[in-house]
């Protein structure tokens, strides 16, 4: 299965970067499955609905959150609906969404997505190892489900390392997401998991993690809550990673970074 999953999308201008370039990479990469991290589409803070509606049209096939997951607050009733928007599954009990979905494809092959939150200089959450184990335990990578992806939405890198880890031969990929800044170290793990500890943000570098520099600097020269915080102008530099998995282990045969336009080096995966 060839996944393409695309990190966190920084207000309007990650948005239209994003919706015009899904076609083409659908078709480039041959994709199966595309997920995108959608917690920030909204000037940076929540998802409105027609902005995941917008990612389905472009091509996405699921969309996940973070931190931000409920700062539109028309996103409530529309993610009861909505099943290919997932919210972290390690929210407490009662919360509205899901932290999962199961799409089967058109070819009838099933994948699981799954969005956990750490934990590590975030809110106080329940625990995303138990409980992606616990799902993990009703579904099995190569039987019931082909391939299996977590979004890690977290702040701290050792946090996401031992998840992978933790988790390795049980998933078909664990990317981070949150930091808005893509890691080098994409790799295969040991048992066959395809990890990268942070996707980078769908937004302008020329920022803080995404927002306007200025407004952003000021709040660490003084304590003191300043102007909202607004997305930076500039191009946007498409920020994911591409994984192809094995269908009958659904483990990583291999993974790729993607970083398409705005100002960082340039990167997109060879299918050769
Ligand atoms: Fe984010
Ligand atoms: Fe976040």
């Amino acid at each position: 299965m060839r996944i393409l999953f695309l990190g966190d999308v920084i207000g309007r201008g990650g948005r239209d970067a994003v919706t015009a370039a899904l076609p083409d990479y659908r078709a480039r990469l041959r994709l199966d499955l595309v997920i995108v991290n959608g917690e920030n589409a909204s000037h940076g803070f929540g998802l409105a609905p027609e902005m995941a509606r917008a990612f389905f049209e472009a091509g996405a096939d699921v969309v996940s959150l973070g931190n931000h997951a409920w700062d539109r607050r028309e996103i409530i009733p529309y993610i009861a609906t909505e099943k290919r928007v997932i919210r972290p599954i390690n929210f407490p009990a009662g919360t509205p969404g899901a932290g999962s979905v199961i799409l089967t494809l058109a070819d009838g092959r099933r994948a699981l997505i799954v969005n956990a939150m750490g934990r590590l200089f975030m809110d106080a959450l329940d625990c995303p190892f138990r409980a992606t184990d616990e799902l993990l335990s009703r579904h099995k990578l190569g039987a019931n489900i082909q391939a299996a992806i977590v979004d890690f939405h977290g702040e701290a890198t050792s946090e996401k390392e031992a998840f992978g880890h933790s988790f390795d031969g049980r998933l078909s990929l664990v990317v981070g997401t949150h930091t808005h800044v893509p890691t080098a170290d994409y790799q295969i793990l040991e048992k066959g998991t395809g990890y990268m500890t942070d996707a980078g943000m769908c937004g302008s570098y020329d920022s803080v993690i995404g927002m306007a520099k200025a407004g952003a600097a000021e709040r660490f020269w003084r304590k003191m809550p300043g102007e909202r915080l607004q997305p930076a102008d500039g191009p946007a530099t498409i920020c994911g990673v591409f994984v192809e998995t094995d269908d009958a282990t659904g483990l990583a045969r291999r993974i790729a970074p993607l970083r398409q336009g705005g100002r960082l080096s340039q990167s997109f995966p060879d299918l050769t």
